[in-house]
Parts: C-alpha cells; structure tokens; sequence
C-alpha cells in the first residue's frame, strides 16, 4: 500500500495501486476542489512536494494544460488525473496553492 498524505487537511491514508486520486479525495472528504474532472479545466491543480514517482505519468493533455498555468510544471499535477501507480512510498501533497 502506498500512502497519500494531503497536507492542507491533514490526511493520510494507505491505498492500494491504482487508486485515483479523486477517488481519495472524496472518500476522506479532503476541501481539494474539482470542476471539469477530465484534465481540461485545471481547477484540481496541486503540489506534490515529495513521491511524485509513486504516480502515474503526465499524459500530454496534462502536460498542456499545466504549460497553460504559466508556472515551473515540473511538480504539479492535474488531481482528477493522477493515480497511484505504485504498492509502496508516500505521496505529499500541497493544494491550496497562494
Ligand atoms: S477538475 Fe478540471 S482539470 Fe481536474
């Protein structure tokens, strides 16, 4: 199991390989917000501050609309658009970005 650590809530859960993170999201009813929940719209954008290895990888799509954000890209990632993909490691992440 890896484990998701949701900084702005205080989470921290084990998941098995290939949760999503939406998924994770609503189950511990973390304040994450989503809109579009297809990778258009970015509204799920997050720091992952550690173990971005433990997720799956960026998807061109992902990668465009996170260029369109205008910052470094290199650790964010599109929520309703990640998944674990890993048995092991933890995962910090960072959502409510200022
Ligand atoms: S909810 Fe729209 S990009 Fe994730």
């Amino acid at each position: 199991m890896a484990t998701i650590v949701l900084l702005d809530d205080n989470i921290r859960v084990k998941v098995s390989d290939g949760t999503t993170l939406r998924k994770v999201a609503l189950k511990t009813g973390a304040s994450m917000e989503f809109g579009c929940r297809v990778g258009d719209c970015s509204t799920c954008v997050a720091y992952v501050e550690s173990g971005m290895e433990y997720l799956n990888e960026k998807s061109e799509k992902e990668h465009k609309v996170l260029q369109m954000l205008g910052e470094d890209t290199r650790e964010l990632r599109l929520m309703c658009q990640c998944e674990v993909n890993a048995s092991e490691g933890e995962v910090l992440i960072s959502y409510r970005l200022a």
